[in-house]
């Protein structure tokens, strides 16, 4: 039983072994949060979890004979403002000629196995999960909240979120709706989260919280470069092994914040939702109002707990079905190669020589469609430029095709080029007012808050897709959203624009994919400005970064590997001098850094050497070779490139028989250590394994403690025995457990 219930107390105890989470009813009606953290022991009654004291001579109380009784200092589970309690709160609903105080006291509940899907949002899935929902009812309001909790059977892992239902006569307007808040009884964490720009996205920062608000947020129309919707509170003395963090992740792609008000007692109270700045929901009689989901995991086992419980939700629970266990293509795509500048013979000699080293995939990027010889034009004009393609895209299809490639596509749906013709078409599909307007490389953001343009883009993309046979499409979005107004809307629901927009976004993604589940898609934003579990519902990978530069990749991907899988990383060897950094990195660093990913290239293959087109064919063949490794085990960060002039880390398979270890040094080090190992994890201690390329084998408890032995690195004199050296360097070692009879030959 993963839901305990205790009715005379009102209590209510999610608990799988792993995590418990607890909440009661309290004596206003009001639900009040009593516990969550490391799995407790289940007993009758949790009441005494709950204390609570006079907070202070000048605070305010919910009943005139018990001062005690303060929301300022009772940790709530869905907590409102302006009742007694002054902080941030979780929803603010109201309705004309009275204050924005809701009060929601509790009706009942309602328990179900597995998971209900979350109408038009992007959300988890499971059968092996139960869900608990508590309906609450404010009688004058006249609404009924929601508050939805699933617990995962066998993942460290509780998800939330809302919903409110308008049942009266009168309009109802939402300007605050979070997805959860949880308050924590102590603030001694770090706040650990992931920020960046275009071509640095996803860099670890850590703070410690403080006593006021500290969020990241985004209120660019996407969940941005710049803040991932992902959040970690770890604890002092936690590291990436060991010890006690929460990890948060919003499954949502457009604004939001993720705050934690720290207050005068030193409580934690986190919100996670959509950014209320802005937002107004018109709630008519009878609707309601859904918020996106809030992933919550719970690890004892450091930040690597966290991620591994993240990525095993998101593999299995998350991404479309069809792609859990399938291997995704090796690619080639044209971007870097050609930018603009191509036509039909040049792509195909492309795509001929990609083939003959072993690449599956030819993705032709931009540029293909409208008169788009610069990123200046065409946006929208989804028909074949036929100056570029004579032939049509279907005859480069066919020719990809029988070169024994796949083919896939780039596109940007969401957009519109002032200079198009479906801009001189339809002027008003473009988000904003024509009497003002910000510049954002050269285009405007279709209305996606409308369903027919939504249609249209439907109808555009699936005859291309039917006509080529498409397999994949990578689906960009390169600008964020300026002047938000939709000229559909009324006034009083301009508040409603972002919130509608990616709904629209949502739903192209759900016609295309439902229609057509063979068609692999990459979600991208300039790189990495989209990367976010909402995206990931639809999109099982996405374009980590523009910038494809292998050392700036370390950080990039560590980065990332904190909540989302390796295997949804797009990662490609792309030419030297890197045209992000002008820096150059050996072809081997390359992909080195690449392999941790779903694997591809991003260069001109005419333009390569023969040794380097067989040291690609080698690349190829030992990714192949790992994929599935790659796809389904679990992945540990062992040295952080934020700290260290070195980063590792490696991916062990589920039954610990095989591992792929990426070490990486960035600058060379004069004159280095002798000795120079690097500690392990994950291994079976007991197994013995050999490493590839080395006769020698290890007990896994040895490359634990120990290390696994470095090749000797270049110091000045050792030139003839050194087996690395310079800057840019790495290596990447597979591990085999062996069997017996080889482990006791190689052991003596
Ligand atoms: C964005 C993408 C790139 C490429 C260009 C094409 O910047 O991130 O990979 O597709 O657009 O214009």
């Amino acid at each position: 039983m993963l839901i305990h219930t205790n009715l005379e107390k009102q209590q209510f105890h999610l608990s799988n072994g792993k995590v418990s989470y607890i909440f009661q009813v309290m004596k206003n009606g009001h639900l009040g949060h009593l516990y969550y953290g490391k799995a407790l022991r289940h007993r009758s009654d949790f009441s005494h979890l709950q204390t609570y004291d006079v907070p202070t001579a000048a605070s305010c109380h919910v009943y005139e004979d018990d001062p005690a009784f303060s929301l300022e200092t009772l940790r709530q589970e869905y907590p409102a403002y302006g009742n007694s309690d002054f902080r941030e709160p979780a929803i603010s609903v109201g309705k004309d000629n009275a204050p924005n105080v809701p009060d929601f006291k509790y009706d009942s509940f309602r328990i179900l196995e597995g998971k209900p899907r979350l109408e038009g949002l992007p959300a988890t899935y499971s059968d092996k999960a139960s869900t608990i929902q508590i309906l609450l009812k404010d009688e004058f309001l006249q609404a009924e909240l929601t508050l939805n909790y699933t617990i995962f059977q066998d993942k460290p892992v509780i998800t939330r979120s809302a919903s409110l239902k308008n049942y009266g006569t009168e309009n109802l307007v939402i300007d605050r709706m979070m997805g959860a808040s949880v308050d924590f009884p102590d603030k001694d964490f770090i706040f650990t989260h992931l920020s960046g720009t275009w071509s640095r996205e996803r860099h670890v920062k850590e703070r410690r919280l403080e006593m006021g608000n500290q969020s990241i947020s985004s209120l660019r129309g996407a969940s941005s470069h710049h803040h991932n919707p992902f959040l970690a509170l770890k604890r002092l003395e936690a590291t990436e092994h060991t010890g006690e963090v929460f990890g948060f992740n919003f499954v949502y792609s457009s604004n939001f914040i993720m705050q934690v008000e720290v207050d005068h007692y030193d409580t934690a109270r986190l919100t996670v939702g959509i950014h209320p700045f802005g937002f107004k929901w018109n709630l008519l009689p009878h609707e309601v109002f859904q918020t996106p989901e809030v992933v919550m995991v719970y690890s004892n086992k450091g930040l690597n707990g966290m991620s591994q419980a993240f990525h095993s939700l998101y593999r299995e629970n998350l991404i479309p079905a069809h792609w859990r266990k399938e291997k995704r293509p090796i690619l080639i795509n044209n971007w870097e190669a050609t930018y603009f500048d191509f036509n039909e013979d040049k792509l195909v000699k492309i795509a001929k020589s990609a083939s003959e080293l072993g690449i599956e995939l030819f993705v032709l990027d931009d540029g293909w469609f409208g008169k788009r010889n610069d990123d200046t034009s065409s946006l929208g004009d989804w028909h074949v430029d036929l100056t570029k393609l004579p032939n049509g895209l279907e005859s480069l299809a066919k020719k990809t095709s029988n070169i024994g490639m796949k083919f896939g596509l780039w596109f940007e749906p969401e957009m519109i080029s002032p200079n198009s013709e479906l801009y001189r078409e339809h002027p008003d599909w473009a988000v904003g007012t024509p009497h003002q307007r910000t510049f954002g490389r050269n285009q405007l953001v279709l209305d996606f808050s409308r369903p027919e343009i939504v249609d249209y883009l439907y109808k555009e993309m699936a005859d291309i897709i039917k006509l080529t046979k498409l397999s994949y499409i990578k689906w960009d979005m390169n600008r964020n959203i300026t002047e938000a107004f939709s000229q559909k809307l009324a006034s009083n629901q301009q508040g409603e624009f972002f919130h509608r927009y990616i709904l629209g976004v949502y739903s192209l993604y759900e016609r295309l994919t439902s229609e057509f589940p063979h068609v692999l898609f990459e979600s991208c934003a300039g790189g990495g400005g989209r990367f976010d579990p909402g995206m990931m519902y639809y999109a099982p990978q996405a374009w980590t970064s523009d910038d494809t530069d292998a050392i700036e990749r370390l950080k990039i991907q560590y980065g990332t590997s904190f909540a989302y899988p390796i295997y949804s990383m797009g990662s490609h060897v792309s030419a030297v001098p890197n045209h992000q950094t002008l820096r150059t990195t050996p072809l081997l660093t390359r992909a080195n850094t690449a392999y941790f990913g779903t694997f591809g290239y991003e260069l001109d293959p005419l333009t390569l050497s023969e040794e380097e087109r067989e040291e690609i064919k080698g690349q190829i063949v030992f990714y192949k070779n790992h994929r599935d490794l790659i796809r389904d085990g679990l992945f540990y960060r062992l040295l952080s490139p934020f700290l260290n002039n070195e980063a590792a880390w490696m991916v062990v398979s589920q039954d610990q028989s095989e591992a792929l270890v990426g070490y990486y040094k960035v600058l060379a080090t004069p004159n280095s250590p002798k000795q120079q190992t690097l500690r392990l994890s994950g291994l079976n201690e007991t197994a013995a394994y050999s490493v590839a390329g080395n006769n020698q084998a290890y007990y896994g408890d040895e490359l634990m403690q120990v290390g696994l032995q470095l090749p000797t690195e270049f110091n000045g004199v050792n030139g003839k025995s050194a087996e690395r050296g310079g800057d840019f360097q790495s290596h990447v070692f597979y591990l085999r457990s062996i069997d017996i009879g080889e482990k006791d030959k190689r052991m003596e």
